[in-house]
């Protein structure tokens, strides 16, 4: 499965997809990552990729045609059909747990997706009506450009793939998934039993597991209603 990133700032995408789990995913070949640099694809000497605004005001707008020509290299060199484009930007669909889970099950499906990166005030509007899928934001404040965010995407999709995290990594009982859809995750503690005068739960050593899992239920409510209560009121 490929992850195509339209960027300014290849380098960014690269060093930091190297790492960890997402790192080792890519080593197994479970996962491609393929940044393509938007500048590539520039035609004027300069290797311009951004001009003013028509109509005046702040800031520069990334142009249409490196993105548009840098968006056909990657469709003509693939064998799928339409692969979805993705568009980093504060004014996207706002980022959480089922629609990564969504995109995941869309990757699945399609094999590949590309994630276009926007920077300064944004990329020319009729880049987003010819070749943008979805628009995307990962949350309500402003980044200085969707590197970030594109990370923040494929280290989210990455890990809902088979294979991609280890046994020891498993989901099942995490946060915002399976039947903690709407709950954080209870405490969690290792050795020492007694750390600066403070001990762990007693009845986490008892070896009882019924009554394991089920104080672990009343935690995963009791800590969702005293640090995030905003989750319990949606459906
Ligand atoms: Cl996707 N891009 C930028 N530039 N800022 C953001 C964002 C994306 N998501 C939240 N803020």
């Amino acid at each position: 499965m490929i992850f195509h990133v339209l960027t300014l700032f290849p380098e960014m995408i690269k060093e930091t997809v190297s790492h960890s789990i997402i790192g080792r995913a890519i080593k197994n070949g479970l996962i491609k990552i393929n940044p393509v640099n938007i500048r590539d694809f520039a035609i004027n000497k300069h290797g311009q990729v951004d001009d003013s605004p028509y109509g005046g005001g702040a800031g520069m707008v990334m142009m249409a045609q490196p993105i548009f020509d840098a968006y056909k290299f990657i469709a003509n060199s693939s064998k799928t059909p339409n692969i979805p484009v993705i568009y980093l930007s504060p004014q996207g669909k706002v980022f959480n747990q089922s629609l990564a889970k969504e995109l995941s099950d869309d990757f699945k499906l399609n094999g590949e997706m590309i994630l276009l990166c926007g920077h300064y005030e944004g990329v020319d509007e009729r880049i987003i009506e010819e070749i943008v899928t979805i628009e995307i934001s990962i949350g309500d404040y402003v980044l200085t450009g969707g590197e970030l965010a594109a990370l923040v995407l494929i280290d989210s999709i990455s890990r809902l793939l088979p294979g991609v995290l280890g046994k020891e990594e498993s989901f099942e009982d995490e946060s915002f998934s399976g039947k903690n859809k709407n709950l954080l995750e209870y405490p969690h503690y290792t050795r020492p039993a007694v750390f600066n005068g403070k001990e762990v739960p007693d009845i986490l050593l008892s070896g009882h597991h019924g009554n394991i899992n089920k104080w672990r239920d009343e935690q995963s409510i009791l800590r969702t209603k005293l640090k995030r209560p905003d989750l319990l009121t949606v459906g």
